[in-house]
């Protein structure tokens, strides 16, 4: 088993990787943490793949558990559900020596992640990420929300998990759309923190070829993100870089009202397009567009996506902006990112 520790003084915890991990998840637990109580939080989809596996491991371990399956999507990701996991867990007694279990992709865990952040003021919590979004990206790192009308991850906090259990077998049941989804975010991570991993992607053409050394993969992203969550735990330098190519996508996303696209979908394209500006204004070498391109159509994600909507206004409501300065994510070289400021009205001036 492949393990990673991410040292946050009084919050550190374990990211464990290894296929079939799912079916130890009772005992892992156990040698680590003493609850008496586990609610689990999944979704329908999840739920009817993996949650009796989860749940037999919990029991044969002791633990008096409790499960809840929700609707599969982001508009899970709201209040009204929210408010209905603090009936079911209050309906189960839960108290703070429990511990709550996300598992599930992203909306799972971020939902679960702030459920378990808020109700009676904090309850330890384990993600076990089931896409590749999730055991590459959201599942570290502490970063929980819901999303409201007025946005995406609009109310939130930064809670991190206990510990975090990743078995990559899951991700075979993900439909190639998913799983490419989150391939995007892996593409991120080579082009902002590692070359090797950007031209190992390169090398591969397929989705088999990917699964070859996905326990690998995982962990190299899981790595990188250990590593810039603990310098910047609260988001306020350099975890900005993980934000590469997400300026754009923020607006792609909004503008098709989160349908059209998938996140990883809009990533890619905001990737492509970023380094499109960067090399326009020679903030970025020549050629290094070219090459996330490439990558990108070969992996069926989509390198353009036609933008229409007020540029200006939704990107100065993106909460990682300062006012009228947009801190823009750019790259050196393959394999290591620089954030550069530029005024927000200069910058969408390129676009056009
Ligand atoms: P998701 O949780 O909606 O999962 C996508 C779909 O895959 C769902 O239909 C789900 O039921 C299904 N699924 C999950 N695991 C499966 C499996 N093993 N086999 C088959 N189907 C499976 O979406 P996501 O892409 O995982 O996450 C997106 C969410 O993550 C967004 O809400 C985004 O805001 C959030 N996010 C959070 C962070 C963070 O740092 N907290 C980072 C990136 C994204
Ligand atoms: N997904 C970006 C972050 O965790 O900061």
């Amino acid at each position: 088993m492949k393990t990673l520790r991410v040292n946050l003084i009084g919050r550190e915890y374990d990211i464990l990787i290894e296929k079939n991990l799912l079916a130890k998840t009772g005992e892992l637990i156990r040698k680590r943490l003493s609850p008496n109580k586990v609610f689990v939080v999944t979704d329908e989809t999840v739920d009817a793949l993996y949650g009796k596996t989860v749940l037999d491991s919990l029991c044969a371990q002791g633990f008096d558990t409790k499960l809840v399956s929700l609707p599969a999507g982001e508009e899970t990701k709201c209040l009204a559900e929210l408010s209905r996991l603090y009936s079911e867990a209050l309906s189960f007694s839960i108290t703070r020596k429990d511990m709550i279990i996300a598992l599930g992709g992203g909306v799972i865990g971020d939902l679960t992640g702030f459920l378990a952040a808020t109700l009676l003021r904090g309850i330890p919590f384990v993600q076990i990420p089931t896409t590749l979004l999730a055991q590459v990206d959201s599942s570290v790192g502490g970063k929980v929300a819901i999303d409201v009308p007025e946005g995406k991850n609009l109310v939130g906090a930064f809670y991190q998990p206990k510990l975090v259990i990743i078995d990559p077998e899951v991700l075979n049941t993900l439909s190639d759309r998913i799983f490419f989804d989150g391939l995007a975010e892996v593409i991120k991570y080579g082009l902002i923190a590692d070359k090797g991993l950007f031209e190992k992607l390169e090398a591969c053409d397929s989705r088999s070829e990917l699964s070859e050394w996905i326990d690998e993969m995982v962990y190299t992203c899981c790595d990188i993100k250990r590593a810039v969550v603990e310098e910047d735990e609260l988001d306020t330098g350099k975890r900005m870089i993980l934000n590469f190519g997400h300026t754009l996508a923020h607006v792609a996303e909004k503008e098709y009202q989160y349908k059209t696209y998938t996140h990883g979908q809009a990533v890619a394209f905001g990737m492509v397009a970023i380094s499109e500006i960067g090399e326009k204004l020679s903030l970025m070498p020549q050629g290094i567009r070219e090459r996330i391109r490439n990558m990108v159509l070969k992996f069926n994600l989509p390198d353009y996506i036609e933008l229409s909507g007020d540029l200006e206004k939704t990107i100065a409501l993106d909460k990682k902006n300062e006012g009228a300065q947009l801190n823009l994510v750019l790259l050196s070289e393959i394999g290591c990112a620089k954030v550069h400021k530029i005024p927000l009205c200069e910058f969408v001036k390129q676009l056009n």
